[in-house]
């Protein structure tokens, strides 16, 4: 995989991939968004990698937003379609992705920053990292998913005054409020995601997907969350890692999930 404005890396099972434009502090253009889609949709394919960490390059951003540049002239069309396409694209094509998708956030996140991060499945910040929906300073409001992740994640007041006053937060507020699991220095960012992966990766892969979606339900209105934890629940029984896992316990030993 080749892409100009990303770095990917592996380390076992799990990839790392870097947001790579640190001069506009690794915004999302156009470019990026559609890299991201691509890379994101091979390695959710390949069933060697079965936890990704995503970050920015360098010490100060992980992403500054949604370039600006690109969308201050749009038109009520073409504002609508920049949001429906990013959803589609990249911020639910992430949150549904069956590999598990940690957000290493390393410094800015904020606008697109940080519903880039709040797709993905957890969130571990350096101690130097800030948060913020700066889009109403701009006249816009968050368009690629904000207004309805971070709410979720830490309660419609506190989401309320995030939005409404556009102003950042740090990393001690972000893991007070829950919207990072764990703070570390920034030299122990991607060390601290590689350990929460390294217990991910023991797992069955398969069972792991069917719980992302599980989960999902949980905020889906349009489908009834219990009902498909039911149905998840069933299917995994008619999976070859439910198999493993169970004999592997039964036999005293070790599981090998292949993913299937
Ligand atoms: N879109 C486009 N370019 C961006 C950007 C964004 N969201 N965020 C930063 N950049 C660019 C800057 O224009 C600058 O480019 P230049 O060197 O060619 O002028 C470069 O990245 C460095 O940013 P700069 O503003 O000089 O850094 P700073 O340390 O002074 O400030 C921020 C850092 C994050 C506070 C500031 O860049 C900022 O407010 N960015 C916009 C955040 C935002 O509103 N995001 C939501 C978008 S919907």
């Amino acid at each position: 995989m080749n892409f100009s404005h990303l770095k990917i890396s592996n380390n076992g099972s799990v990839s790392t991939v870097t947001i790579n434009r640190p001069d506009k502090l690794n915004a999302l253009n156009m470019e990026v968004i559609d890299q991201l889609s691509q890379c994101m949709t091979q390695l959710d394919k390949d069933p060697s990698v079965r936890c990704i960490i995503l970050t920015g390059e360098g010490q100060k951003a992980f992403v500054a937003g949604a370039d600006i540049s690109e969308f201050a002239n749009f038109s009520v069309p073409e504002g609508t379609k920049l949001s429906a396409e990013g959803h589609e694209k990249l911020f639910n094509l992430v949150s549904k992705l069956n590999t598990p998708v940690i957000a290493a956030v390393n410094g800015f996140a904020l606008g697109g920053g940080l519903e880039l991060a709040m797709s993905c499945h957890m969130r571990v910040a350096s101690d130097n990292a800030r948060m913020g929906l700066p889009e109403v300073s701009l006249g816009v409001i968050p368009g690629y998913g904000g207004t309805q992740r971070l709410p979720e994640l830490i309660g419609k007041g506190r989401a309320m005054e995030m939005i409404a006053s556009a102003q950042m937060i740090d990393a001690a507020t972000a893991l007070q409020y829950g919207l990072v699991n764990h703070v570390v220095s920034q030299e122990q960012l991607i060390e601290k995601c590689e350990e929460i992966a390294s217990k991910i990766v023991r797992n069955s892969p398969k069972a792991i997907g069917f719980a992302i979606q599980a989960v999902n339900a949980s905020s889906d209105s349009s489908v009834d969350g219990f009902a498909e934890e039911v149905r998840l629940f069933g299917e995994a029984f008619g999976t070859g890692d439910f198999k493993e896992g169970t004999t592997a316990f039964l036999e005293k030993r070790k599981p090998n999930f292949k993913g299937e």
